[in-house]
């Protein structure tokens, strides 16, 4: 059986990268790899929109994530983390096991924040400096209005905003120096289209600033040493040499397709996947503000996430995900990241729409996909 793959990370990775990734391996204090380096320095300054360096760690996104916390902050700074989901929650963890104090606002899983319940907070509590978020929250299909935290923190000189752009980056417009966002953390296993194991990260002036007063303990990760050694081309430890040989070519793909219908296109596959699952009658978990890099739709009740899940895998060989914690069993997630077309949504809407009916889900065959066929076209 053929399978494809609708995580939101891993994703499918197209051919010719997979190609690339699979020739001779080359050392990296060689001329050949320094000039593959300054492509993908140049490559990621485009994708991020920022003149400042993206750093390329040897690591999954929450390596980035614990760079961006102990290169920016110091021990029992005090933090504002929104959380409203997985890797909300994540952004406490990683805070409270560097010793800082973490206040959080928890979001309703399935909401987006309300910038004004930020405001409020550094209000309240002027030793807060930082505001730590999600710009996509995979675990509930939810985007983030981080411009619009942005505009908050950078009227204050003493508030950074830290920025998980897992998700994000790559999938819809976020401008890192345009949004004025301070560290922004993305990673290779998502709209990179590559196999897990490179998470990237920028920082602001700001963020730069902080760095000089930060005390928390960082060596592998320590930036100013990446920074040092991007400026000649390399790392400072041996890089992820494969991947970063395919973040190349997917750079160049990237630069070719442009940016506009980059973003086009992710949007294009989430509405399609999203009115087509209203079309048979579901419902999206996130309502006010999906995030374009996946769909979380809630399972009919009666029914529960699971058996369409293994239903996806049984009869046609695809993955998608599943919810977690409060939302197990109650959603079902489908991912736009990654070498995912037209034709493969289009193929999973008619999948889901296959198993809901063979699970006894009363609704009008087809309703769903001729929307999303609409919306394609
Ligand atoms: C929004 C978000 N943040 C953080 C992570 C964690 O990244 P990783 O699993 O690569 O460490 C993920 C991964 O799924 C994610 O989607």
């Amino acid at each position: 059986m053929k399978t494809y793959l609708f995580t939101p990370g891993p994703v499918p990775v197209p051919e010719e990268v997979l190609l690339e990734m699979a020739r001779p391996i080359i050392h990296h204090r060689t001329a050949e790899f320094e000039g593959i380096f300054a492509q993908v320095r140049e490559g990621l300054r485009y994708i991020y929109g920022t003149k400042q360096e993206v750093f390329i760690l040897a690591s999954s996104g929450t390596g980035a994530m614990e760079a961006a916390v102990s290169n920016t902050l110091s021990f029992r700074d005090r933090v504002l983390v929104i959380n409203g989901g997985k890797f909300g929650e994540r952004w406490g963890k990683i805070c409270r096991a560097f010793g800082l104090e973490v206040e959080e606002i928890m979001v309703e899983w399935g909401e987006a924040i309300d910038p004004n319940l930020v405001s409020d907070s550094l209000r309240k509590d002027p030793s807060i400096c930082a505001v730590l978020v999600q710009a996509s929250e995979s675990s509930t299909g939810v985007k983030h209005p981080t411009a619009e935290l942005a505009e908050i923190t950078r009227k204050r000189e003493d508030v950074i905003l830290i920025v998980d752009g897992i998700t994000a980056v790559g999938v819809f417009p976020l401008p890192f120096d345009d949004t004025c966002i301070d560290v922004l953390v993305g990673g290779s296993q998502k709209a990179f289209m590559l196999p897990p194991g490179l998470a990237f990260a920028a920082m602001s002036e700001k963020a730069w600033n902080f760095n000089k007063k930060s005390n928390l303990p960082k060596f592998y990760f320590d930036f100013k040493n990446y920074l040092k050694n991007a400026k000649e081309n390399t790392t400072p430890w041996t890089p992820a040499i494969t991947l970063v040989i395919g973040l190349a070519l997917v750079l160049r793909n990237f630069k070719e397709e442009g940016l506009e219908r980059t973003y086009n296109r992710h949007a294009k596959l989430a509405s399609a996947t999203r009115e087509a699952m209203i079309a048979i009658g579901l419902e999206p978990y996130a309502k006010s503000s999906p995030s374009p890099a996946i769909s979380a739709i809630l399972s009919p009740p009666e029914i529960g996430a699971g058996k369409v899940i293994s239903g996806l895998k049984d009869k046609f060989g695809m993955t998608i995900a599943g919810g977690q914690d409060q939302a197990k069993g109650r959603i079902f997630r489908i991912s736009h990241i990654g070498y995912i077309d037209k034709a493969d949504t289009i193929a999973v809407i008619t999948a889901v729409e296959s198993v809901l009916r063979d699970l006894g889900h009363r609704f009008n065959l087809g309703d769903g996909i001729k929307k999303a066929i609409d919306i394609l076209a």
